[in-house]
């Protein structure tokens, strides 16, 4: 069975069987779950057994790896976001070979999508992505083979891949991660979308757009980590949403400016350019009846909290979106380091505040419908 702590496992406590029983009967997709951040404690623990660093060629010391573990056994304490990026040298030392990265996809993927015997599934449909990585035994190509693979044992209608890009990367990495994603889509492999991801002080966006607008050309799915700090500018906001993601991560620090435009009932014209995709339109898997431009925000309520970019749930930005009927996905992030579960991140909604949001049954149906509806693998229209 998974062990939850933390704000997620407070909120579930606290809960009914009977409620319980409901959340877990909602069909969920989890549309937001990073591989490298989802590997179980125990599979790391495995894999740690495995490790040397000269197996690995990894600059990552055995001590350094040996105290990120602890510290995920124990439970990290963040005091914000980029805090958290210091634990995936050591992670990715650990899943640096194809053997450890294949064992690594089949428990996330496992630990997601199958029974445990005790409490059903996590989740119906699951997103999994993850960041094309070259080390010294893998190309990038042979990474998403391998990750592939382990999906594929599943059926289409309970797994797919977004690849992710990262921010840090150079103009030549994004152009080899962008074009295995549609090598592989046009294959007919189960690769569905883009995701660009990593440190969100970091990099430059503007390389991003001709590769980013080429995925979407292919048909590929968008979705992009934005406004995960009050640093990140309205101006990045803006160059980011000109390529008219589907989907957002987080969302956190948008200004209000932005949101309103989201919410209006009238074309966006102002504040929302739209980059020269010269696909024919309307892209509408992020549009409502109208053809408005409503983006699903992918809400990951444990990762907020814990990287203090969020202080309560009281002060949380879904509250503005669900005030606006604006679609959203619950999801878990990266459930190794945030310690959660899709269980653990719907108890957030149903639980009374102040542990939880305090919804009614009524809108989480909804808002778990939401979630199905956003998935990258509906049939375009
Ligand atoms: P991977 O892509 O499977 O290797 O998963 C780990 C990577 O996901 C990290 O190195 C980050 O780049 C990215 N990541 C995980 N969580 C977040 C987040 O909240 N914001 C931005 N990037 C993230
Ligand atoms: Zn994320």
């Amino acid at each position: 069975m998974l062990q939850i702590a933390g704000p997620a496992a407070l909120a579930l406590a606290s809960l009914q069987a009977d409620d319980v029983h409901f959340l877990r009967s909602l069909s969920k997709a989890e549309l937001h779950a990073h591989l490298n951040g989802s590997i179980p404690i125990n599979t790391i623990l495995e894999l740690a057994q495995q490790y040397s660093p000269s197996i690995a060629h990894t600059t990552v010391e055995d001590k350094a790896v040996a105290k990120t573990i602890e510290r995920l056994k124990s439970g990290v304490s963040l005091n914000e976001v980029s805090d958290f990026f210091y634990l995936f040298p050591a992670i990715y030392a650990l899943t640096s070979a194809p053997q450890a990265l294949q064992t690594a996809t089949c428990a996330v993927l496992q630990s997601f999508l199958n029974d445990d015997g005790t409490n059903g599934p996590q989740c119906t449909y699951l997103e999994l992505r993850t960041t094309p990585r070259e080390t010294p035994h893998m190309t990038r190509e042979d990474y998403l083979e391998t990750v592939l693979i382990e999906m594929e044992r599943y059926p289409a209608t309970q797994a797919a891949l977004i690849v992710s890009v990262d921010r840090r990367m150079s103009d030549m990495d994004i152009e080899e991660c962008v074009n295995l994603a549609i090598k592989f889509k046009n294959s007919g492999r189960r690769v569905v979308g883009i995701d660009l991801c990593g440190d969100p002080l970091k990099g430059d966006m503007q390389i991003f757009t001709k590769h980013i607008l080429r995925a979407k050309e292919a048909g590929l799915g968008l979705t992009v980590h934005i406004a995960e700090t009050t640093k990140n500018t309205p101006e990045e906001s803006q160059l980011l949403l000109s390529w008219r993601p589907d989907r957002l991560g987080h969302a956190t620090f948008i200004s209000e400016e932005l949101k309103d435009e989201f919410f209006a009932d009238t074309p966006q014209q102002t504040m929302l350019p739209e980059c020269d995709t010269g696909i024919t339109k309307p892209q509408a898997r992020a549009s409502d009846a109208n053809g408005w431009y409503k983006p699903c925000i992918e809400i990951c309520l444990s990762s907020n909290l814990l990287c203090k970019s969020v202080l309560s749930l009281d002060a949380h930005h879904i509250h503005d979106y669900l005030k606006n009927d604006h679609p959203v996905v619950i999801c878990t992030d990266d459930v190794l380091p945030f310690r959660t579960s899709c269980l653990g991140e719907y108890a957030l909604l149903l639980a009374q505040r102040p542990l939880g949001l305090g919804l009614d049954r009524k809108d989480i149906e909804r808002l778990a419908k939401m979630g199905m509806d956003a998935a990258f693998l509906r049939p375009r229209t």
